[in-house]
């Protein structure tokens, strides 16, 4: 306390030096001035914890005057009034004004200092009260440093775990490298273009940042569920696996040597020598026959579309047969090899197609694991309804078109546009960029994907996001 600077403001110069000397003499350090001019100069040069003021000053100005000019200048100043004519209207009027005490002349020495420590008193305390905020909010700040620190770790973590998400589905389907990320960047641009969207079905949507962060990590992981499909099926990219197919043209083989050998023997027992040149007529014989076969066998293993006429001429392998080791005659084709040349398009029979299929619900489950944060909450059933159609023929829920979120509508067209433009899946050739256009519009058509979104989605270009861009080599 008794470092504070204290300032005596009086007209008076012998009153003023002896104030001055009192003050000093009870250990403080003490200024003076005669008028208010000089007073606020002081002021304005130093902090002075009390200013004692009498309320009679030279120049036209009071000691009133002075107080207010202080508290403009420094809120922290104390002021004592004093003064020799005092009225009760002079003393409330000195308080309103903003001075802590008034002191009335004559006064001994005594009252002075003792005002003075209570003024300081008061002042001592709110200097601590000041100084604990200012710690206080020094620790609120660090605080808050320290959770926003923490927060980003937590976003890289999640930011992590996504892309050794995506690195774990796309290592089991390399197929679709790439198509993940492809599908989050036209999702986040079409949720971007439906913010820019004025008027219309969507003109009042608009996605908060945090929303588009939650589309974009829910488009990442929205095959995730893939790694819960046999890899085989993933893959496949004809009917039937080569190996398979090998199995089948072996069987035919086989069987044409069966029939030859079957006309050599009725030649024998009809007394035919052995002829070499028969053996070799016979054998081209059923060759031809075979090949035909093996053609047609070879264009039904394709996973496109079948002809009705190349599924009748399946039919008439049903009913061959050859003779298995253990002597029983067997059938050329199992009837799951038959199931599967049969399949109209593409190439998983019904089954496998389910299968593959429940990659969505397994997306669904794995993510519903995760304790995602509040603004991240929908990621999984954004994600589950990925596959599902506004006709309500989508899978796995065939849920119609209110209950799919809006997030996925526009999930929808990226990934089918971003499936049909891949050059990479070994089970579909590529469209031109044209024709995926046409053929997600007769998508709106038929009542599958949102006509209004793929309007924005060509409107706004939003595919060149992913195909205006080189390709990374998977
Ligand atoms: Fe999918
Ligand atoms: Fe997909």
């Amino acid at each position: 306390m008794k470092s504070h600077s204290i300032l005596i403001v009086d007209d008076e110069p012998g009153f003023r030096e002896l104030l001055v000397e009192a003050v000093r003499m009870d250990g403080f350090l003490a200024d003076s001035a005669p008028d208010v001019d000089e007073a606020l100069a002081l002021v304005q040069e130093k902090h002075f914890a009390v200013v004692i003021t009498d309320l009679m000053l030279p120049g036209g100005q009071s000691g009133m005057d002075l107080i207010g000019a202080i508290r403009k200048l420094d809120r922290r100043t104390f002021c004592i009034v004093m003064t020799g004519n005092a009225t009760t209207e002079v003393a409330i009027q000195a308080l309103k004004e903003g001075a802590y005490d008034f002191i009335q002349k004559p006064f001994t020495l005594v009252e002075l200092i003792s005002s003075l420590k209570r003024a300081l008193n008061h002042y001592a305390t709110l200097r601590e009260n000041e100084s604990y905020q200012a710690q206080l909010e020094e620790m609120v700040a660090e605080r808050t440093g320290e959770t926003m620190k923490l927060k980003e770790n937590i976003e890289q973590l999640f930011d992590s775990f996504v892309a050794a998400s995506v690195t774990a589905i796309e290592s089991r389907d390399p197929s679709t490298s790439g198509h993940s990320e492809r599908v989050a960047e036209l999702t986040v641009a079409l949720a971007e273009a439906v913010n820019r969207t004025e008027g219309g079905v969507y003109g009042a949507v608009h996605f908060s940042s945090g929303q588009l962060r939650e589309v974009r990590y829910a488009s990442l992981l929205h095959d995730v569920g893939k790694v819960g499909v046999r890899e085989h099926l993933l893959l496949k990219a004809k009917k039937l696996q080569p190996e398979r197919l090998d199995h089948v043209l072996q069987r035919l083989y086989q069987r044409d040597l069966e029939q030859v050998l079957d006309l050599y023997q009725q030649a024998w027992a009809t007394g035919h020598d052995f002829d070499p040149g028969l053996l070799s007529t016979l054998m081209k014989t059923r060759q031809r026959e075979s090949d035909s076969l093996v053609d047609m066998l070879r264009r039904c293993n394709e996973p496109y579309h079948l002809p009705q006429s190349t599924l009748d001429e399946l039919e008439a392998l049903e009913n061959l047969d050859f003779q298995h080791w253990s002597g029983r005659l067997t059938p050329l084709l199992d009837p799951n090899d038959l199931e599967s040349l049969r399949v109209r398009m593409g190439s998983l029979t019904v089954p496998e197609r389910e299968e593959v299929r429940a990659h969505v619900s397994h997306s669904y489950r794995f993510l519903s694991r995760i304790p995602w944060t509040g603004e991240l909450a929908n990621i999984p059933q954004i994600a589950y309804a990925h596959h599902e159609r506004l006709n309500g023929q989508g899978y796995p829920r065939g849920i119609q078109a209110e209950e799919i979120p809006v997030q996925s509508k526009i999930m929808a067209i990226s990934d089918v546009f971003d499936a049909l433009v891949a050059k990479d899946r070994t089970y579909k050739r590529s469209v031109s960029l044209e024709e995926s256009l046409d053929i997600l519009t007769e998508e709106t058509r038929a009542g599958l994907l949102d006509r209004n979104l793929l309007d924005i989605f060509i409107e706004a270009r939003v595919y060149e996001v992913t195909t205006m861009q080189p390709r990374e080599a998977p």
